[in-house]
């Protein structure tokens, strides 16, 4: 096992020969079970769904080899390389390079109206030819507006700042990279005050 959450687990297993990962959502006991196998299948192939729309959006995300609706698993690509949690915790120095690659990979899924919905560094594998890689779009969405960019955004910069608290001023070099690959950039920074604002007053 490699991960245990709320919601699965993320074994490593092979498919044809090849190193791979599988996602598990576990039962919930306290749904009704018809239900409960029904919400499960539902996110599962919702979350296989996206993982395939930001890789043709050009976004590096794992390769999906299989998805099972009855046992609500998705056996995908093990992508090789490190999270870039792991990776930033053993080189701080390198936050400005990773926090770009990071900006403008999230600016090109927002430009194809998708949002992740969980963007920490948890979340982001940074592979052994240094480039990014998306997992985990369990949270995520398609076909989305200004809003749901202006959440990511924020999101990220909490998690950021919670998970490398001594990392000064990264964040803006995410944002600078962002703004220059997203269109109408400025629309989404206005939100990301709003919903700061938003959050302040209430
Ligand atoms: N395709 C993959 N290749 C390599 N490592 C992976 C892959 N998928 C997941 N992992 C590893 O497993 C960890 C957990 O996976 P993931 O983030 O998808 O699950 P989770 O956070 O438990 O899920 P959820 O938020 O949906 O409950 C990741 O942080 C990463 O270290
Ligand atoms: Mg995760």
């Amino acid at each position: 096992m490699v991960a245990s959450g709320a919601e699965g687990s993320v074994y490593r297993t092979s498919y044809l020969g090849r190193r791979a990962m599988v996602k598990i959502r576990s039962p919930k006991q306290y749904r009704i079970p018809e239900l409960d196998r029904r919400i499960r299948s539902q996110r599962i192939r919702a979350e296989a769904r996206l993982i395939r729309e930001a890789r043709s959006a050009g976004i590096r995300t794992p390769i999906i080899y299989d998805v099972d609706t009855k046992e609500c698993s998705i056996t995908m690509e093990d992508v090789d390389g490190m999270t870039v949690k792991a990776y930033l915790d053993q080189h701080p120095e390198d936050a400005e390079r990773v926090c770009r690659l990071i900006g403008t990979d999230i600016a090109r899924l927002h430009n194809s109206k998708i949002c992740h919905g969980d963007l920490t560094t948890s979340n982001m594998i940074l592979t052994k030819d240094s480039r990014l890689c998306l997992i985990d779009f369990s949270m995520g969405a398609s076909l989305i507006g200004v809003e749901d960019m202006g959440v990511d955004i924020r999101l990220l910069e909490r998690a950021f700042y919670s998970a490398h608290p001594t990392i000064k001023n990264a964040f803006g070099d995410f944002i600078d990279a962002y703004c220059r690959t997203k269109t109408d950039s400025k629309q989404v920074m206005d939100k990301v005050q709003e919903i700061k604002d938003r959050g302040r007053y209430t």
